[in-house]
């Protein structure tokens, strides 16, 4: 294996510019792909997939083998944390993620933090899988979820619109509340580190719902969690980058890059690249941010974006991704086309 430095995503990372920026998409395997959906269908659930060595490994590499990213992210879920933490998760077909809910302090007794690693096991062994098959030139992402946005689901118990349930308890009851967070910062400093001792080389933390929060609020159960489980991070492995994609934070997506605990900071869609790069970009390498559903769109809408993108961002340390993660309806030629782009080849779709 040629050593990390050769890396190109490892180099941005590190803070160095490129002539052409590297790529990879949030959520790049998935059900876009006639060849995920191939294994998905012969495979119990969701979740057995993770649970999967052998399948997760082959998921994780099959877009890479296609489009050559610079960086594979192992396939998992966020949610495989509280599942971890014994919460019973489910997948439902064409509804998301069902939970058992955590609702009070009480609830917390319920759940194993010693636990999480072992249950874990078979996420560090694809992580080990995957890590042993890539090309020399491409680098392995650990992640997890961010405690806040993993508690909007183990409180919630699914996806929601308002997270009222969520924020009511954070708000009434900031010392209960606090209690889980804390937790889920611990389980996930233990789950990124195993997966870091696996193989992984950097780690991304999703924080998805941390735009939902008011802005103290938001300080409080997103920026300073993160920061910590960074630092414990860095203790553990100095050197592993750790990149922060706090969605919809909108300005106060300063404060991460400014802080000296993240290598970089990934953006949404909403954020502008000229305003990323005179504000995030003197701290951090910046990490986006094209709408997904550009790429859906392709042609000119994709080509423009890409643009647009690479003339604020690439004169400094930069990684072309989206703004959030690929849609299910994206042909998968689009993708083709976006990596083409970036190469310098050409349009060819
Ligand atoms: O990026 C990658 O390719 C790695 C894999 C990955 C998945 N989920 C696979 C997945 C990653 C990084 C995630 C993160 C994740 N999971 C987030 C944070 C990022 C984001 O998208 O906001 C969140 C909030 C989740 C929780 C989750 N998982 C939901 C709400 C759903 C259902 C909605 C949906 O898109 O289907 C999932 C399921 C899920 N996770 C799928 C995949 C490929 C689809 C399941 C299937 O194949 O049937």
């Amino acid at each position: 294996m040629p050593p990390a430095a050769d890396k190109p995503f490892l180099r941005a990372l590190g803070g160095e510019p490129a002539a052409r920026p590297p790529f990879w998409l949030m959520r790049q395997a998935g059900r876009y792909l006639p060849e995920y959906r191939a294994v998905r269908a012969g495979t119990g659930g969701f979740l057995d997939l993770c649970y999967t060595p052998a399948k997760a490994a082959e998921v994780t590499l099959q877009p890479i083998r296609r489009y050559g990213m610079d960086a594979a992210i192992i396939f998992s879920d966020i949610l495989v944390v509280p599942h971890g933490l014994g919460q019973e998760v489910a997948f439902r077909e064409g509804e998301g993620p069902v939970l058992e809910p955590v609702r009070c302090a009480a609830d917390l007794e319920r759940l194993n933090v010693q636990g999480v690693t072992e249950r874990l096991a078979p996420v560090y062994e694809a992580v080990d899988r995957v890590a042993g098959a890539l090309p020399g030139e491409t680098a392995l992402i650990g992640f997890a979820g961010a405690p806040w946005t993993v508690a909007c689901y183990m409180v919630e118990g699914r996806g929601s619109r308002d997270f009222g349930t969520v924020k009511r308890w954070a708000f009434t009851d900031p010392d209960g509340f606090d209690r889980l967070i804390r937790l889920l910062e611990q389980a996930t400093v233990a789950h990124l580190c195993a997966q870091i001792a696996a193989g992984a080389e950097v780690v991304q933390l999703f924080d998805t719902w941390a735009g939902v929060l008011p802005e103290r609020a938001m300080r409080r159960l997103c920026l300073d969690p993160c920061r910590r489980i960074a630092a414990a991070v860095r203790a553990a492995h100095p050197g592993v980058p750790v990149i922060a994609f706090p969605r919809g934070v909108g300005p106060a997506m300063s404060a991460y890059a400014a802080c000296g605990d993240f290598a970089a900071v990934s953006i949404d869609q909403a954020i502008s690249p000229d305003w990323a790069a005179r504000h995030l970009q003197p701290h951090v390498a910046v990490q986006g941010n094209l709408d997904p559903w550009e790429l859906v769109a392709g042609g000119s809408a994709l080509a423009d974006g890409i643009a647009h993108i690479r003339a604020s961002l690439g004169g400094g340390p930069f990684v072309f991704n989206l703004g959030h993660g690929i849609v299910p309806q994206t042909p998968p030629e689009h993708v083709a086309m976006l990596a083409a782009l970036l190469r310098g080849e050409g349009n060819r779709a």
